[in-house]
């Protein structure tokens, strides 16, 4: 891990909240297919995808939800280029649905990779759903259906997302400073 601080806080808990809220708005139309599944990728999405859902019941909205394990990122801050599955799915998605949620949309590789796996499993449709954007990083072309923020190209942590494991538990959304790199 290289030296870095996290003071400075991009999303609040309450800014989060918020846009979860409109997202929820936005979204619910998506949503209300007889077999409507979410997937959540795994690690980051798990606090988005567990908010997500319970804004949308508040919406009478009922998904089944699964996950799945895509790794692209080694251990630091950058994309190694390939993405693999690492832990499948196990619902059955064939006619469904399917809304897929990641906490970021970076190069685009995990998002665009997702899609497919999915969409080659017999799904009768696929959305995306991400919490940021950060478009300036895009090496894939991939645009989510729905998104949250856009953010600059800064390395962030909080709500699920990790800088080499640590931090997916803040409540909030913040910048990661490396105190080894010019300001
Ligand atoms: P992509 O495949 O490059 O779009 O990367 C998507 C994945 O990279 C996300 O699901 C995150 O796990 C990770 N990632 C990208 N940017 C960040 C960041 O700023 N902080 C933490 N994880 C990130
Ligand atoms: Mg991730």
């Amino acid at each position: 891990m290289r030296p870095h601080h996290i003071h400075d806080v991009l999303f609040t808990a309450d800014d989060i909240a918020r846009q979860l809220d409109e997202l929820v708005v936005m979204m619910a139309g998506d949503c209300r297919a007889a077999d409507f599944v979410m997937i959540g990728i795994l690690r980051g999405s798990f606090m988005f995808l567990a908010d997500l859902v319970r804004g949308l019941y508040r919406r009478d909205i009922h998904p089944r939800i699964d996950f799945i394990t895509l790794e692209s990122y080694g251990a630091g801050t950058e994309s190694s280029g390939r993405v693999r599955v690492t832990k499948d799915i196990t619902l059955d998605v064939r006619g469904a649905q399917v809304l897929l949620v990641d906490d970021i949309l970076d190069t685009g590789r995990t998002l665009a990779f997702a899609r497919q796996s999915i969409s080659n499993k017999g799904a009768a449709g696929v959305k995306t759903c991400t919490l940021l954007d950060k478009p300036s990083r895009r090496v894939v072309p991939c645009r989510a259906d729905h998104t949250g923020f856009t953010v600059e190209n800064h390395f962030v942590v909080g709500y699920g997302l990790d800088y080499d494991g640590r931090y997916r538990e803040l409540p909030y959304i913040a910048k990661v400073t490396f105190l080894d790199e010019a300001p």
